[in-house]
């Protein structure tokens, strides 16, 4: 057993002017959880901590929150996780810092406002459409195509992936990666019969923006790779016709680019993906420009432009040989 100290975010909107850290001194033994250490807080020390907990073993979801600037499962992350000698922790007085997911507002301390992701959770028709009727014969589904949806469906809703989302940091219209992997799951099952209109409240709901910064495959219990999904989701929405759209834009002024100088025209990527949706982002690009941060005018075509281009064949060759196969 040995003593950790817990700097931990505290905020009551209807008291405090602004947030706050409250260290809180807590023994503990390697396998004690974070989610142990805030109830033996809020039994010992403080009763007006507040967070939320259900079910103890990761399968609810409710218990997300940022542990040294990581999202993670309350119940799930054990000391262990965080602190490789518990010996070398009283010595050296580690501290642990715990506060509420980003990209939420803060209800109170560790609890946030899940309301705006029921919200687009709604939009984007978390059940099954199917013509399929008590009178039909049983459908069965191919392991393979099991497989597919297997995944994606083990999604808990703890919101960790869009804690730290970068897009959703900027784009409250961007559905998220984890709105993201529920229209995924949908999509890839034979048995549903809305697979357009999920792709297009996909597109609606930004998917292009995603910069897959992974770190929604990073913050993910469950191993999803919700940011694979988005990629996924992508190229079925070419295949099936969605090429006006942002991502297929997007997606096309990228290759023309490589295929014409080997690296990315920036500059000339909002144009193409916005068309005169760009107006709206002048103010931005002004921004940029007097940062400094304004791409080349010019994209010259670069040495081993070739080469490059013949990567990008060999990867789309493939591609289509495994979809094929
Ligand atoms: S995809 Fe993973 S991190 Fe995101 S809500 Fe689902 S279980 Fe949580
Ligand atoms: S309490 Fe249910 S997932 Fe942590």
């Amino acid at each position: 057993m040995s003593v950790i100290i817990f700097e931990i975010f505290r905020y009551d909107p209807e008291k405090d002017e602004e947030p706050y850290y409250k260290k809180y001194a807590v023994d503990c033994t390697q396998t004690t959880s974070i989610a142990s250490v805030l109830r033996k807080i809020k039994d010992r020390a403080d009763g007006s901590l507040t967070f939320r907990k259900g079910c103890g073993s990761a399968i609810c979801g409710t218990c997300a929150l940022k542990v040294n600037g990581r999202a993670v499962l309350a119940c799930k992350t054990k000391i262990s996780d965080l602190v490789e000698d518990m010996h070398e922790a009283e010595q050296e007085r580690i501290e642990i810092r715990i506060e509420p997911l980003d990209n939420s507002d803060v209800i109170k301390d560790l609890v946030i406002d899940e309301k705006p992701f029921w919200e687009k959770l709604k939009k984007v028709m978390p059940w099954l459409n199917t013509n399929i009727t008590e009178q039909d014969e049983e459908q069965l589904m191919s392991q393979e195509e099991v497989d597919a949806i297997n995944h994606a469906q083990d999604c808990i809703h703890c919101h960790a992936c869009n804690s730290g989302c970068d897009t959703l940091a900027e784009d409250d219209g961007f559905l998220g990666p984890e709105m993201l992997t529920k229209v995924y799951r949908f999509v890839k099952d034979p048995r549903d019969n809305s697979t357009f209109t999920r792709l297009e409240i996909a597109e609606k709901g930004n998917m292009t923006n995603c910069v897959r910064s992974y770190s929604c495959i990073d913050a993910c219990p469950k191993d999803i790779s919700p940011a694979d999904k988005i990629a996924e989701l992508h190229e079925i929405a070419y295949d099936y016709g969605l090429k006006d759209t942002r991502a297929a834009r997007h997606a096309k002024h990228f290759v023309d680019s490589l295929k014409k100088t080997g690296k990315l025209d920036e500059k000339m990527m909002p144009v193409k993906t916005l068309g005169l949706g760009v107006v709206g982002f002048i103010p931005d690009t002004i921004r940029i420009a007097t940062k400094g941060k304004m791409p080349p005018l010019f994209n010259r075509k670069i040495k081993g432009h070739k080469e490059v281009w013949d990567l990008v064949e060999i990867a789309h060759d493939k591609k289509e040989a495994k979809k094929e196969r």
